[in-house]
């Protein structure tokens, strides 16, 4: 029997990845403070990215999410959210030219600072110290006053999440997203990627439509679509300390949303029955992610789904797959064929990058190009195998020209990854790497699209 929602309901359940804080008044009296601060997104952008995702969830429309594995306070600068907000703009004209499809686009940014661990402690050379668990929560460097978990933090992170989302609100309206700028957006050292050409030939032709559209008397001004975008936010909501405290109820409804992002998505460490983390998700009004992962069997999948959208909204729940290249193709059918018997309305979404993280002979970790595509790849055979969606991508990835990844067209080796390894934690596609997956995407949906046509 589900017992009534509150805001601190989860604190009675089994909270796992949490930090340990040295200091509990400390703790209180930041989360006091940032109950009182303003909500960064409303509860109607909330119910808008819903609504678009209902589209998704119907096969009208295709989800683009991305943004780093962690967001950093050292690398607070408007050049990476400029960036990381380009390349997503160019793969989702990309996606949408080849599609035909409008591309829902949210990033994995302005919030996303707490990481789950697979331990609760790092040795190395014989000390022990604390994980290392997100900026909001600690520092990285390996000495035990950064690896301490200091509530300031979440202040740091609360103003460097509104900072951003302030500059992408900008991007996404004030003009830089025109699609008049269609060709601006390519990014300078892209000019070296090999998919670049393809990307210039690609907005000629948008150009040429636009021209053709305004000889007809369409242009921005009459037809606001075109001069600017929708952007939205997500991070996984695991600290849950700071996303109660965000939390607040809306005036025109009288539904409590998570205001620290327009999405938020559980992890797939904190999806286990009697999850704190699913108790305190299940009663906000924000769209859903949730993380399935190898070990998630198709009863638990629906019993999650039971807990978390129990009026079965479209657009509320989007399931993000993490297999690896490796397992998609044996484990996600039988998911998707749960749901589909069930009646259930969800979004499938790949993650192809946390099943599909290696050690590089070099010591870093790092992801094959080829295996995130492999997966790609794989999710799109189970989805159309089993009559589903292949609804959309969820993607590591920043706009810097960084060597974390390897493989893509400039193939970059294991011994190429030292010159710009710059991730706090996991490895991300650079620019051109994600423009790249962006066209072989793309290809997929063409592929999908002519098969639709075909059976109708
Ligand atoms: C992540 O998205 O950064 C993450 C930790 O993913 P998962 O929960 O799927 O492992
Ligand atoms: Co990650």
């Amino acid at each position: 029997m589900t017992t009534a929602w509150t805001p601190d309901s989860w604190r009675h359940h089994e909270a796992r990845q949490l930090p340990a804080y040295p200091d509990a008044a400390a703790l209180a009296a930041v989360e006091a403070e940032l109950k009182s601060y303003p909500p960064l997104v409303f509860a109607g952008e909330a119910r808008d990215l819903t609504a678009q995702l209902a589209d998704v969830a119907a096969g009208k429309a295709f989800l683009l999410q991305g943004g780093d594995c962690a967001e950093s306070f050292a690398d607070f600068h408007p050049n990476t959210i400029r960036d990381s907000f380009r390349v997503l703009l160019q793969m989702a004209v990309v996606l949408t030219f080849a599609s035909k499809l409008p591309v829902v686009k949210v990033g994995r940014m302005a919030g996303q600072f707490a990481k789950p661990r697979s331990g609760d402690f790092e040795e190395q050379d014989g000390v022990s110290l604390p994980s290392y668990r997100g900026d909001n929560v600690n520092a990285i460097a390996f000495t035990a006053a950064a690896r301490t978990p200091d509530p300031e933090r979440m202040r740091t992170g609360y103003m460097q999440s509104a900072a951003t989302l302030n500059l992408l609100r900008a991007f996404a309206t004030g003009g830089y997203a025109n699609l008049h700028q269609v060709h601006k957006w390519n990014l300078d050292f892209t000019g070296r990627s090999l998919w670049s050409e393809q990307y210039k030939a690609l907005a000629d032709r948008i150009g040429e439509a636009l021209d053709f559209m305004a000889a007809c008397g369409i242009s921005p001004e009459t037809v606001p679509q075109l001069k600017g975008t929708s952007f939205f936010t997500s991070h996984e909501a695991l600290l849950l300390g700071y996303e109660q405290a965000m939390t607040r109820q809306d005036s025109l409804t009288g539904d409590w949303y998570d205001t620290s992002a327009h999405m938020l998505w559980i992890g797939d460490r904190t999806r286990f029955a009697g999850s704190a983390h699913v108790e305190f998700l299940r009663g906000v009004g924000n769209p859903l992610g949730l993380k399935c992962g190898p070990s998630l069997d198709p009863d638990d999948l629906l019993r999650l789904i039971d807990t978390l959208n129990p009026g079965n909204i479209p657009g509320r729940l989007t399931l993000i797959t993490r297999f690896g290249h490796d397992k998609v193709e044996a484990a996600l059918p039988r998911l998707i064929r749960a749901v589909v018997r069930e009646g259930r309305s969800v979004i499938w979404s790949c993650d192809p990058m946390h099943g599909n993280t290696v050690k590089a002979a070099s010591g870093h970790k790092t992801r094959p190009f080829e295996r995130i595509l492999a997966e790609v790849k794989g999710f799109f055979a189970a989805t159309r195998g089993e009559g589903a969606h292949a609804g959309g991508i969820h993607l590591e990835m920043t706009g810097q020209d960084v060597t974390e990844c390897t493989g893509g067209a400039i193939a970059i080796s294991d011994d190429g990854l030292a010159a710009r390894y710059e991730t706090q934690c996991d490895p991300r596609l650079n620019a051109s790497q994600s423009l790249e997956m962006a066209f072989l995407i793309a290809e997929a949906l063409v592929a999908e699209r002519q098969q639709a046509r075909a059976a109708a």
